[in-house]
């Protein structure tokens, strides 16, 4: 069954009181996503990460708590970045942690920034699929990782997902390869892990 347009609304873009209480939400229903990503893709404390639309920011501690160089978190929702900017103040202001107000479509970062990218329950709410992914291949470092987490079903219930489909369109973007990984939870059912790689041809 499909969710109520406002809720909708709020995964797309949290705002206000409910958006407030959507980011509460979750953190807890995408924990077992939001575990899937790190265990796929490990990273190191030499590495640059960054997260494409992070929400309440469960898998950005995650990051932190890792240990990596440095993280950076992008988000086109002004409140997920006030509530996240609060939660993590030490580590914005120990230079760890940075938070940018972007469209994943377009990002103001030099090629080959990152050595990890993550990205979970976010690819739904892109009208422009292939040119996302062409913008996280190009910010990608050479042997570097894109992990993409999705449902098989995206929240509206009408767009299926198909990982195959992913992975085509992730090497069509400019990744060398890419493979799945799937998992299930009792709050999102079946969901995959697409990890993509940019490796030296
Ligand atoms: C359903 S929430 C998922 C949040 C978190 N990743 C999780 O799994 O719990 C989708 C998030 O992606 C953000 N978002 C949507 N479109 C985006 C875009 N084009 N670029 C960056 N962030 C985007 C939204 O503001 C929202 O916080």
């Amino acid at each position: 069954m499909s969710l109520p347009k406002l809720i909708l609304e709020q995964l797309a873009n949290p705002a206000g009181l409910t958006g407030r209480l959507v980011l509460h939400r979750l953190n807890k229903a995408n924990r077992g996503m939001n575990e899937l990503p790190l265990r796929v893709v490990p990273i190191s404390n030499t590495d640059h990460a960054l997260e494409i639309g992070f929400g309440g920011g469960a898998l950005l501690d995650k990051i932190l708590s890792a240990g990596p160089s440095s993280v950076v978190g992008v988000e086109t929702s002004d409140l997920a970045i006030r509530v996240v900017s609060s939660r993590y103040r030490h580590a914005i202001g120990r230079g760890k942690l940075k938070l940018v107000r972007s469209d994943a479509a377009s990002m103001p970062f030099n090629d080959g920034a990152f050595s990890e990218i993550f990205c979970v329950n976010v690819i739904y709410f892109w009208p422009d699929v292939d040119q996302v992914f062409q913008e996280l291949c190009r910010v990608t470092a050479t042997s570097g990782q894109l992990a993409m987490c999705y449902q098989q079903r995206g929240p509206d219930q009408v767009i299926s997902y198909n990982p195959s489909q992913v992975e085509q369109s992730l090497i069509d973007a400019g990744f060398t390869s890419a493979a799945t990984t799937a998992g299930e939870d009792k709050w999102n059912d079946r969901f995959y892990c697409t990890v993509a790689s940019k490796t030296v041809e």
